[in-house]
């Protein structure tokens, strides 16, 4: 098993690896959120895991809107075959709050807790800011749910600069730290830098989880390669402009400079991609990318064992400025 350093989560005692495996892809094809990836089943799910544990990765995050509860159930149970004790692995799971109000949080959390046992919920995230009960409502049904030891910290995902800090002070409150916020993060996607989550993250001491690290496939530059391959993409990516002909060709500088990049530390460019993620704004960002092969979760754990030079780490940043249109 590779070493890799770790990192503390936010205020907590969660030491996690820079990397941790998305889970969203275990869904088995269920419900409607779950549906946008294709059916993996048990076999290869024990694959994914296993590579991702070998390559030096120790937390997972999934979600309850992941199949209705099957993602978390795949992943307690492939844990669970190969021997994985609860306190060598983190997982963080999340609370769907869409047509629901905060009193959901304490009515489904036993749901959760059978659903990845014997794995303790170590951070409990409310997926969406969008509840019918109002943020500081959600956190003190947070709050009570690690006052009663069923989850062990509290984060967030998707939440503004705002919603954050009022997550952050209703949490306060009750003498409860916020840990993380989950949010979409990847070189081509930069939007928490001028929105100002990532600063007021960074003067929070609060981790920015960065989902969909490698933009749902983009910035492996696999399409770039053989954009043969966009007519075997499957759900929603399908009607993304980025998978298309044009977007490609749109994107192509940045995949060519993380190429040549790559090239210099026998790394590819989902590696750099993720490398760029993790230590581009010091400790405070850790990325969470998702895998449909092991081949995949081997390589992207692969990115955890070198670090590019701050020079490429700037001149990336630049073009991607360049490609998203500001420079
Ligand atoms: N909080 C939220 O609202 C939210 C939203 C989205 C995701 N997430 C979390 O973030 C995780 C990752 O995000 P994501 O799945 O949206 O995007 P991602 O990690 O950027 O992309 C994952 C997909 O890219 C392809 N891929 C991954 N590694 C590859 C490699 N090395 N070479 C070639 N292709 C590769 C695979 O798809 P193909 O093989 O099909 O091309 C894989 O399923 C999810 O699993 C989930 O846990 C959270």
């Amino acid at each position: 098993m590779t070493q890799v350093q770790r990192r503390t989560l936010g205020k907590s005692d969660l030491h996690v690896s820079p990397l941790g495996l998305g889970c969203w892809q275990f869904s088995e094809g269920q419900g409607l959120v779950g549906r946008f990836w294709p059916a993996l089943g048990p076999a290869v799910i024990d694959e994914i895991v296993n590579t991702s544990l070998q390559g030096g990765i120790n937390w997972f995050d999934t979600a309850e809107i992941y199949g209705r509860g099957a993602s978390e159930r795949a992943l307690s149970s492939t844990l669970s075959r190969m021997g994985v004790k609860p306190s060598e692995v983190v997982i963080a799971t999340k609370w769907w709050p869409v047509l629901r109000r905060a009193s959901s949080i304490q009515k489904t959390i036993d749901d959760r807790i059978r659903a990845l046992s014997p794995y303790a919920i170590d951070l409990y995230q409310v997926h969406q800011p969008y509840s019918w009960s109002s943020i500081a409502q959600q956190m003190e049904a947070m709050a009570a749910v690690v006052e009663s030891h069923q989850v062990r910290y509290v984060g967030v995902s998707n939440f503004s600069a705002r919603q954050m800090e009022l997550a952050y002070t209703a949490l306060e409150r009750r003498g409860i730290t916020l840990v993380s916020n989950q949010v979409k993060y990847n070189l081509l996607h930069r939007k928490i830098e001028s929105n100002d989550t990532l600063r007021l993250a960074k003067e929070l001491g609060v981790s920015i989880i960065a989902y969909s690290p490698l933009e749902q496939g983009l910035l492996t530059g696999k399409f770039h390669g053989d954009p043969e391959l966009l007519k075997r993409v499957s759900g929603p990516r399908k009607y993304s402009s980025g998978f298309s002909r044009r977007g490609l060709e749109r994107t192509r500088p940045l995949i060519q400079s993380m190429q040549s990049i790559a090239e210099k530390h026998g790394a590819t460019p989902a590696q750099v991609a993720l490398n760029w993620l993790m230590h581009h704004h010091g400790d405070t960002v850790v990325a969470i990318p998702g895998a449909s092969r092991s081949a995949q979760a081997s390589q992207n754990a692969g990115a955890l064992s070198f670090v590019m030079s701050s020079e490429d780490s700037a001149l990336l940043s630049e073009l991607s400025w360049q490609v998203l249109g500001r420079s």
